[in-house]
């Protein structure tokens, strides 16, 4: 957990009703620079920016009821879109970054467990969780295959991001 995602995520839960933000704004910033990846990160960011949502009305577990086979047919679908890109293109630390993606979704199993195992204070710690991926996987760690992607892969699939 990053610590600047532990902060903002306290201080979310404090704000009530409209002070409370938006979890995630997506903007230019979030882009790695991949079409198709981007908006399947913008997906994942507005699946997140829900849950968060109904966390604040005290309906975590409604919402993950409804949110978990989302985001793990999501998770399935991205990550395996993602792997066949970097594959394509080569992209030399494919080993690497395909073992951060197992380790995602097996924590993401896990979580989805707990919760079917009726663990409410499973809620929390899955927002924090998929929040801190947001920031430490699709916004770092994607972002490296992206520039390469960009070197190395197909045009018409990579814009700027600015
Ligand atoms: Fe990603
Ligand atoms: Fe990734």
């Amino acid at each position: 957990m990053v610590p600047r995602a532990d902060r903002f995520l306290a201080g979310q839960f404090r704000k009530k009703g409209p002070r409370a933000m938006t979890l995630i704004k997506w903007s230019a910033r979030h882009r790695i620079g991949v079409k198709a990846l981007d908006e399947q990160h913008a997906t994942f960011a507005a699946i997140l920016n829900e849950f968060h949502a109904a966390m604040l009305q005290g309906e975590g577990k409604g919402a993950a009821d409804a949110l978990l086979p989302r985001l793990a047919s999501y998770v399935r679908q991205h990550l395996q879109a993602e792997e066949a890109m970097m594959e394509a293109a080569q992209y030399p630390e494919l080993m690497q970054h395909r073992e951060l993606h197992r380790e995602f979704a097996h924590e993401l199993e896990a979580f989805a467990a707990r919760h079917d195992k009726g663990d409410d204070g499973v809620y929390v710690e899955l927002l924090r969780f998929l929040y801190s991926a947001h920031y430490t996987h699709a916004l770092e760690a994607d972002r490296e295959y992206g520039s390469w992607l960009g070197q190395h892969g197909s045009c018409e699939k990579v814009f700027s991001r600015t």
